[in-house]
């Protein structure tokens, strides 16, 4: 099986790339990815010289660039995006273009040459802030910030290209992933790249918001399972990680980068901060995937990373009209 990776220099993909490399049946690996801020080809060191890997730089908005990897290959994930909750706010239609439009750009080229196997990487933040219970795949969509939006508008035209097309694609929705090379704009590496340098950390509100932490390999090995053996037109909830509020996975972090309460800083809450997401993932389950790392495990093996890799702490541009170390963006706060 020959599988074309888009967004495979970022976070997950990266990672996915490595699990995909090591399956004997999959013949070729294509990486796809623009390497925008947050796409980083240091993430694929080892595998760049693997005989079975191709790195193409671009963009999934180029259709002609598109079309020449996909009738190469026989299935996708999908997963280049713009993935950052808080950027959204102030660059929502760079969101919109490549979530939105990207996808449907992939889909296409995916329907015209026949693709065998299509994964659609989304988020629980599609189905909106849960105060109670927990989200099926047949749940309504909420969304509630444009980023978790435009996963939402990219689910349906990918589903939308099952229907009308018979693209035989499947979707995935995961709730938070961790681990090491991800962006430092994300809680973890920011709260641990802060912390392991001695520079204070913020925290939204009181710290109460709850999300779902799932480590990055189990959620790798759940989306080559449904790559493998999901149904097409279906929705796959990948969740089963540790339902933490934002205080409680701070202590943790304090805990393990040897840092206490003093390191934090409470600034007020960000606009529309879902207070929970939760998702039912027994369909997943049904299938065989369970997660494997315990939260106490991929968090020290998260800081481990940072720790050790100094140099791969992702550039970050510091609001300097900010009181604290928080890692600014491109926008004032409240812009
Ligand atoms: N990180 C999470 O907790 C999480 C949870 C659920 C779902 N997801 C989804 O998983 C996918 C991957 O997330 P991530 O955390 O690895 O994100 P990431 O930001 O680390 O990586 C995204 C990658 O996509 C690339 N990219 C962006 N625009 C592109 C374009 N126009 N053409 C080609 N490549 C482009 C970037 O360069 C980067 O390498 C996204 O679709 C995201 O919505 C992430």
């Amino acid at each position: 099986m020959d599988v074309l990776v888009t967004g495979g220099a970022g976070f997950i993909g990266s990672h996915l790339v490595k699990q995909l490399l090591r399956a004997d049946d999959v013949t070729k690996v294509t990486v796809l990815d623009a390497i925008t801020y947050a796409g980083h080809i240091e993430n694929l060191r080892d595998e760049l010289h693997s005989p079975r890997m191709t790195f193409v730089k671009g963009t999934i908005l180029d259709k002609e660039l598109v079309d020449y990897y996909v009738q190469r290959c026989q299935a996708i994930v999908h997963l280049a995006a713009e993935s950052h909750v808080d950027r959204s706010f102030f660059e929502a239609g760079t969101f919109v273009m490549t979530n939105v439009l990207g996808t449907q750009i992939v889909l296409d080229s995916a329907q015209r040459f026949g693709i065998e196997r299509f994964v659609h990487v989304s988020t629980d933040e599609v189905y909106g802030p849960l105060p109670s219970g927990a989200a099926t795949e047949n749940d309504p969509l909420r969304p509630t910030v444009p980023y978790a939006a435009s996963k939402a508008a990219s689910d349906l035209i990918a589903l939308s290209y099952h229907q009308t097309f018979g693209v035989p694609v499947c979707v995935t929705r995961s709730s938070n992933n961790y681990g090491p090379c991800q962006h430092a704009e994300k809680i973890i590496p920011r709260f641990v790249t802060n912390l392991l340098t001695g520079e204070p950390v913020t925290l939204h509100g009181q710290g109460e918001h709850i999300r779902n932490w799932l480590y990055v390999e189990d959620n790798c090995r759940a989306l080559e399972l449904v790559l493998r053996e999901g149904v097409p037109g279906e929705i796959y909830n990948i969740g089963g990680g540790t339902d933490l509020t934002n205080r409680e996975l701070t202590g943790l972090l304090l805990a393990e980068c040897g840092a206490d309460w003093d390191a934090v800083r409470h600034v007020p809450d960000r606009r529309s901060n879902d207070v929970r997401y939760a998702m039912d993932w027994s369909k997943l389950r049904a299938l065989g995937w369970e997660p494997q790392r315990t939260l106490e495990e991929g968090l020290a093996e998260t800081v481990r990373w940072y720790r050790d890799n100094p140099d791969r702490r992702p550039p970050v541009r510091r609001d300097p009209a900010a009181p604290t170390a928080e890692v600014a963006i491109t926008a004032p706060v409240g812009a």
